[in-house]
C-alpha cells in the first residue's frame, strides 16, 4: 500500500482531485467508483471547480457508487443519490446515463443487487474505486462480519454507524436500518483503490488497517491484500503510523 501523508483536509482534497484528473486524462473511457460521506466532500468539491475552469472533462466518464440507503428514494435528502447529485454530477460534463448508484428504494432488493452487479461487470473493471473508512473499519457499508467473498447485497446497519451517520438526519431514528452496498469481492476486483482518510477519530481504524490481521471482522483489512492501493491520510488520522 503507498501512503501519501498530509498535514490537513485541505491537502487530502487537494491531492485526491489531482490524481483522480490525473488518471481520468490517462484512461479512454475512464470508470470510477465513487464514495459518499464527508471524507469525499472536499475532492468533490475540486473536481467540481477543475470542471468549471476546463482543466477536466467528464464526459467520457462512467461512474459506479458504492452503496444506499434501503428505503429511501433518490429525492430523499440523505439518499446517496441526491448526494452524488448535488455535491458533484449536476456541476460537472457528466452523461447522467453513465451514472450508477443502487437503487434503495425497489421492490426487488435482490434483483437490484445482481443487476448491480451485472452493470459493473458490463463495464470490465473499476478503474479507480474511491474509498472512505468507516470508525469500525467498514468500506463501503460492509460492515465487520461481512463475508470477504462477497459481491453486492443488502446489510444490516451496524449501530455505531447508524450512530456515526445520525449527524445528517433529524435524529437517529430516521436513519434506515438497512443499504445496498458493493461486497468486499466487489471492491477489490477494482484495479486501483484509493483510500481516503481524514481526522483523529479515524486513527484507531487507520492503526488496525496497516497493522492488524486481515480478517471479516475488519474489513477494511482486506486492503492489506489488493496490488494497487494508494492511501491518503492527514495526521490526525495516521497517528503514529
Ligand atoms: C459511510 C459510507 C461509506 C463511507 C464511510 C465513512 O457510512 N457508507 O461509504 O466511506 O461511512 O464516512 P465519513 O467519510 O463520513 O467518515
Amino acid at each position: 500500500m503507498k501512503i501519501i501523508k498530509v498535514k490537513d483536509y485541505d491537502e487530502l482534497s487537494e491531492k485526491a482531485c489531482r490524481f483522480i484528473i490525473d488518471k481520468v486524462a490517462q484512461i479512454e473511457k475512464p470508470v470510477l467508483g465513487l464514495a459518499t460521506g464527508s471524507t469525499p466532500e472536499g475532492l468533490y468539491q475540486r473536481l467540481v471547480e477543475k470542471n468549471r475552469q476546463d482543466e477536466v472533462s467528464f464526459k467520457d466518464l462512467s461512474t459506479f457508487n458504492l452503496d444506499e440507503y434501503v428505503g429511501l428514494a433518490k429525492s430523499h435528502p440523505n439518499s446517496y443519490y441526491h448526494y452524488m447529485y448535488e455535491k458533484l454530477f449536476k456541476h460537472i460534463d457528466i452523461s447522467m446515463d453513465q451514472v450508477h448508484i443502487p437503487s434503495g428504494d425497489v421492490a426487488n432488493l435482490e434483483e437490484e443487487c445482481m443487476e448491480y452487479e451485472k452493470q459493473i461487470r458490463s463495464v470490465g473493471q473499476i478503474d479507480v474505486q474511491v474509498l472512505g473508512l468507516g470508525v469500525n473499519g467498514h468500506i463501503g457499508f460492509n460492515e465487520p462480519g461481512t463475508p470477504l467473498s462477497s459481491l453486492t447485497h443488502v446489510v444490516d446497519l451496524d449501530s455505531s454507524t447508524r450512530k456515526a451517520n445520525a449527524r445528517f438526519f433529524d435524529s437517529i431514528d430516521e436513519v434506515p436500518e438497512k443499504a445496498i452496498t458493493m461486497g468486499i469481492e466487489t471492491i477489490m476486483e477494482s484495479r486501483e483503490i484509493l483510500l481516503l482518510v481524514s481526522g483523529e477519530s479515524k486513527a484507531k481504524a487507520v492503526t488496525r488497517l496497516l497493522n492488524g490481521e486481515v480478517s471479516s471482522e475488519f474489513p477494511a483489512s482486506i486492503l492489506q491484500k489488493h496490488k494497487h492501493v494508494t492511501m491518503i491520510a492527514d495526521e490526525e488520522a495516521l497517528g503514529s503510523n
